[in-house]
């Protein structure tokens, strides 16, 4: 059984993020502190969290190794940010996506956290210079961005500030491992981190080859989730060119023209607004009404697919 460890977490904001965040780390044997500036706010989510282990518990799909019990023994919840911080080894700042708020809670951690600490963000899109420029604990501080939903989607994609530490780099990445996940180191800022980056050049030619009438848009999700999807769920684009050629040369050799050449029929970005965002907007909407409980009960579904895939790739893993 998974020792229970010695260090100290504090999670600051028990939204969506932070209870998986709270999870996660609980699932790796550290005692975490999950912090709110609302009591009610902090009995519901501990409340939450309580349920869904005892329903992964159930179902087989707990992380670690320690009881579901055991696990939520783990994480008890806290209103006093001062109380919280104390002693702790890392913290994982989990508020809302709004950089005054963000900066105001760093700048009031930067007056109570001791130089040991690693202060960590969940930021999805600000900046690390953002965020910390101009903090004394400015070398303590990354950001750790997660995949929702991060209890099945592993990466974390590591983004430090220009005087981050690079002991603080590793000493997350090695923490990130520790609890199961799967961070990626960024050598520096970049708008949209590498996952963003990503994901909207994939949205951006989706919206076109919609807008433009070529196919539709079932179709088009399609073509990620029963064509790209499949591999990269296992391989990345990268080790996909290596693969389906004789190695990386081979494949630059025989298709460096033609991806060339389609790439320069790549038009503007769209605007995603208007009669393309109708379109898409009717298609998806008669898949799935956009309301609290069709939206919540298709994501349920995409949850308990995701679970089952992380499950299949650690089976894979261990072979
Ligand atoms: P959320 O709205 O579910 O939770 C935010 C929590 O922060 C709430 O519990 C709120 O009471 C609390 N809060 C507000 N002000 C606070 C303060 N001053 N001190 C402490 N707590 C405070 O938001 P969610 O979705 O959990 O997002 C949190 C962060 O994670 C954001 O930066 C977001 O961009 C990032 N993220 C979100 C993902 C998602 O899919 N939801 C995916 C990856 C990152």
């Amino acid at each position: 059984m998974d020792p229970v460890q010695e260090g100290r977490v504090v999670i600051v904001g028990s939204g969506l993020i932070g209870c998986s965040w709270a999870m996660l780390f609980a699932s790796g044997g550290f005692q975490v502190k999950l912090y709110d500036i609302v009591q009610e706010q902090v009995t519901k989510a501990l409340e939450k969290i309580g349920k869904e282990l005892k329903e992964l518990g159930k179902t087989g799909m707990l992380k670690g190794t320690l009881t579901a019990d055991k696990q939520l023994s783990l994480i008890s919840g806290c209103t006093d940010l001062k109380a919280a911080v104390e002693g702790a080894i890392y913290l994982q700042e989990c508020t809302p996506e709004n950089l005054e708020l963000k900066k105001k809670i760093f700048g009031q951690l930067d007056l109570i956290v001791s130089n040991d600490v690693i202060l960590g963000s969940s930021t999805s899109c600000l900046m690390p210079t953002k965020l910390f420029t101009g903090l004394k604990h400015v070398k303590q501080c990354i950001v750790a961005h997660p995949v929702n939903p991060p209890y099945y989607v592993p990466l974390v994609e590591l983004v430090p500030h220009p005087e981050t530490e690079p002991s603080t780099v590793e000493k997350t990445y090695a923490l990130m491992k520790k609890i199961g996940q799967s961070p990626v180191r960024l050598t520096k800022e970049i708008d949209g981190f590498a996952l963003n980056r990503l994901q909207y050049a994939i949205i951006s030619e989706a919206w076109r080859l919609v807008g433009d009438g070529v196919i539709s848009s079932d179709d088009l999700d399609l073509v990620m989730s029963d064509g790209l999807g499949m591999r990269y769920a296992f391989i990345g684009p990268l080790e996909t060119m290596h693969l389906n050629a004789e190695g990386m040369l081979n494949y630059c050799d025989r298709y460096r023209e033609g991806m060339i050449r389609v790439l320069k029929t790549f038009g503007p970005i769209p605007d995603f607004a208007g009669k393309t965002e109708q379109k898409i907007n009717q298609a998806m909407c008669e898949k799935t009404p956009a309301d609290p409980e069709h939206l919540n009960a298709r994501r349920h579904w995409r949850d308990e697919c995701l679970a089952r895939l992380a499950k299949l790739k650690k089976e894979i893993k261990s072979d």
